[in-house]
């Protein structure tokens, strides 16, 4: 695990960008896993002025997102379809043919989770980015999720629902209590992790993944057994290192 501790979160930003366009430049039909959130917003913003100054091509960029919320309509301006497309999907020239999101939608959510898990299994992930909640979790699989889990339906930790309130007009009430992400079986099968993380509220998460047990207890601590993570974060993230 490669610990990248930075001044702030533009730098944070900057740092986990290039990471991502190593990737994408080394390979044309690169396979990228993508996160929502307020932590990749900034490195987003790095890939799309990127591809204005040097036009790196995203043409046969194959993306996966990690999670979206359940019954949420992807116009919804807080759906993570909306969410991927407004901050950085509109800006690149990427084929929408090429854009996975999980579907929250419909009468079989078990059968979008099957259907996802086998378009996953199709490709071998190039480079997964992930984002930390306070409480560990990575997509939205929160503590005691299975290590084996492959793409699920979830219901979100109270943390969780609290944490995401500040997207929802400030309301536990308004957020979706269910959504759909990829397990943590299918996140380390990438063959390169990216996790980002700034702010004190993520220093405990950060601790666990570096120093404390590897537990379902504490989602994050997994990648410990991954061949290959960068972990990318401010100095307040770090700070109980
Ligand atoms: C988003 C996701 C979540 C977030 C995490 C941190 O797709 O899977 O695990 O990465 O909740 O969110 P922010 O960045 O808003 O603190």
């Amino acid at each position: 695990m490669e610990i990248i501790i930075c001044e702030n979160y533009e730098e944070v930003s900057q740092k986990a960008a290039q990471i991502m366009l190593n990737v994408i430049k080394d390979k044309e039909n690169a396979v990228i896993g993508l996160a929502t959130g307020s932590t990749p917003i900034g490195l987003y913003q790095n890939l799309i002025k990127d591809h204005q100054d040097h036009q790196t091509s995203y043409e046969s960029v194959i993306t996966f997102n990690l999670d979206e919320y359940v019954n949420l309509p992807k116009e919804h301006p807080e759906s993570y379809y909306s969410f991927m497309h407004t901050n950085l999907l509109n800006h690149i020239n990427i084929n929408e043919e090429n854009v996975h999101i999980p579907s929250g939608l419909g009468e079989d959510i078990q059968a979008n989770c099957n259907a996802y898990e086998e378009s996953l299994n199709a490709y071998e992930m190039d480079i997964q980015l992930l984002g930390v909640g306070r409480n560990g979790h990575i997509g939205f699989n929160e503590p005691g999720t299975s290590f084996d889990s492959v793409t699920h339906v979830v219901d979100l930790d109270e943390k969780t629902i609290q944490d995401n309130a500040r997207f929802f007009e400030g309301n536990m009430d308004l957020v979706p209590k269910k959504a759909i992400t990829m397990g943590i079986a299918s996140i380390m099968r990438a063959k390169k992790i990216l996790l980002v993380a700034n702010g004190t509220n993520k220093a405990d998460a950060i601790y666990e993944l570096v120093k404390g047990e590897i537990s379902t207890s504490c989602p994050v601590t997994v990648l410990r057994d991954h061949p290959c993570v960068y972990v990318v974060i401010d100095k307040d993230a770090a700070s109980r290192l």
